[in-house]
């Protein structure tokens, strides 16, 4: 066993968040069948309490540190890591001028771990301790990026995008050849270690139906694999696959219609939606991956929250790069605070700090079908945590010492916060 005493956060069953001042975090081997190597929170609450039972366990002492949970990033595309902040009009140009030719180079496996090694570096400078990520369309992206996480041990999800159409030479795949392929990478990825495979087609307008077809009966055939892709993001976008699917009643319902809405699937964006999306979401238990650094900078909209709390559909919080502006967390929950803000001026909504913090945590691994198993610091949990800094830098240093409540200590983070506040990542520690 391990263990590690400094203000300790974690969130219970409701998503509140739970504080101990001077905590212990006590770690240990899995003792499951399949444990091989994974280590997990032993016990987690206040150190006074704690530490006579844990008396014989070394401990590592962190003053005015605070221990965290891992951030999850619910969706991310790695091999866009070189096209954050690319300026475009929108959506459908940024993909065809900056997007699409930066992709193509993955079909070169050294491209590929190269930039595999860059991007899990940054999720980890970041505080990022798992990810629901694209590849691109060629399978050796794929195999780059779970080799590199499975040498450091990550949970991590990605999938080999599908894109049989639309789609300019170079990053096109063929239908019967793209299946087969995916088929494959389930077969060699899915479960090993804490990797997961995600059947990704790029979205709705980019596959043609047998290919959508194809993903569907996968989908049906390994029910504990992720399903991930976009939807609803654009005004021009959602137009676009109305005309390719006059028969789908809405752009989210062709994904129904072929079978790509269940548990484990998740949505990027979900913005331009009607209530009857919003309980096809529910109804399937899809969730939405809310990306509001990529909807600003690409000028997608915003999400309504409001419209997914009234119906009550599942949502955690993504960064989108490279259509979002930075890895950070801190970012991309700020936005999220905006977005509340300032989408629904009607409505007033304000979105607690508890609550944006959930929504990259434990949240997110709720939305994953992960929830226990990462995303918190309850006991059961693998132990990927951070240890944040509250003093990293002088403005954050004396606004957190002000802060008189939970709520305003990690308002404070996430306001001033970035990758100076995330002064480790520890991984299985
Ligand atoms: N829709 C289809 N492909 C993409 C992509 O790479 N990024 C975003 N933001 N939306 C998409
Ligand atoms: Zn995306």
């Amino acid at each position: 066993m391990k263990a590690w005493r400094a203000s300790l956060l974690r969130f219970d069953a409701d998503g509140r968040a739970v504080l101990d001042t001077d905590g212990l975090l006590v770690t240990a081997p899995a003792h499951t069948a399949n444990g091989g190597g994974r280590r997990v929170v032993q016990a987690a609450g206040d150190f006074a309490t704690l530490a006579p039972q844990y008396a014989g366990v070394p401990v590592t002492h962190l003053p005015g540190r605070i221990l965290a949970p891992g951030f999850i990033d619910l969706h991310i595309h790695y091999p866009q890591t070189d096209v954050i902040g690319s300026p475009a009009e929108g959506l459908l140009p940024w993909l065809e001028n900056y997007t699409f030719p930066h992709e193509s180079q993955f079909i070169d496996a050294h491209h590929a771990a190269q930039v595999a090694e860059f991007f899990l570096d940054e999720l980890a400078r970041n505080g990022v301790t798992t990810a629901l990520t694209f590849a691109t369309s060629h399978p050796q992206s794929v195999n780059a990026l779970f080799a590199a996480a499975r040498q450091r041990q990550l949970r991590l999800i990605t999938g080999k995008v599908l894109q049989d159409r639309h789609s300019p030479d170079g990053v096109r795949d063929e239908t019967a050849q793209s299946l087969a392929d995916t088929e494959e990478l389930v077969k060699q990825w899915h479960g090993v270690d804490r990797l997961g495979y995600a059947i990704t087609p790029r979205f709705a307008p980019s596959c043609s139906a047998a290919q959508l077809r194809g993903a569907g009966e996968l989908a049906a055939r390994y029910p504990d694999v992720w399903i991930q892709s976009h939807v609803a993001e654009n005004l021009d976008e959602v137009r676009w696959a109305h005309e390719l699917f006059p028969d789908s009643r809405s752009y989210l319902s062709i994904y129904d219609d072929f079978g790509l809405m269940r548990e484990r699937a998740v949505y990027a964006h979900c913005i331009h939606f009607d209530d009857e999306d919003r309980a096809l979401m529910r109804r399937t238990g899809a969730v939405a991956a809310i990306s509001p650094t990529s909807n600003q900078f690409l000028g997608s909209g915003f999400f309504d929250y409001a419209g997914a709390d009234r119906v009550g559909f599942g949502y955690g919080l993504a960064s989108d790069v490279g259509g979002g502006t930075s890895f950070s967390p801190f970012r991309t929950m700020l936005a999220a605070y905006a977005v509340g803000r300032e989408g629904q001026t009607k409505l007033g909504l304000s979105l607690s700090p508890q609550h944006l913090w959930w929504q990259h945590t434990a949240g997110a691994a709720r939305a994953l079908g992960l929830e226990g198993v990462v995303g918190n610091l309850q006991p059961g949990n693998e132990s990927d945590f951070l240890v944040l800094n509250p003093a990293a830098t002088p403005l954050l240093a004396r606004r957190t010492a002000q802060a008189s409540s939970l709520d305003e200590l990690l308002f404070a983070m996430i306001v001033l916060g970035d990758d100076r506040l995330v002064e480790k990542t520890v991984i299985m520690g």
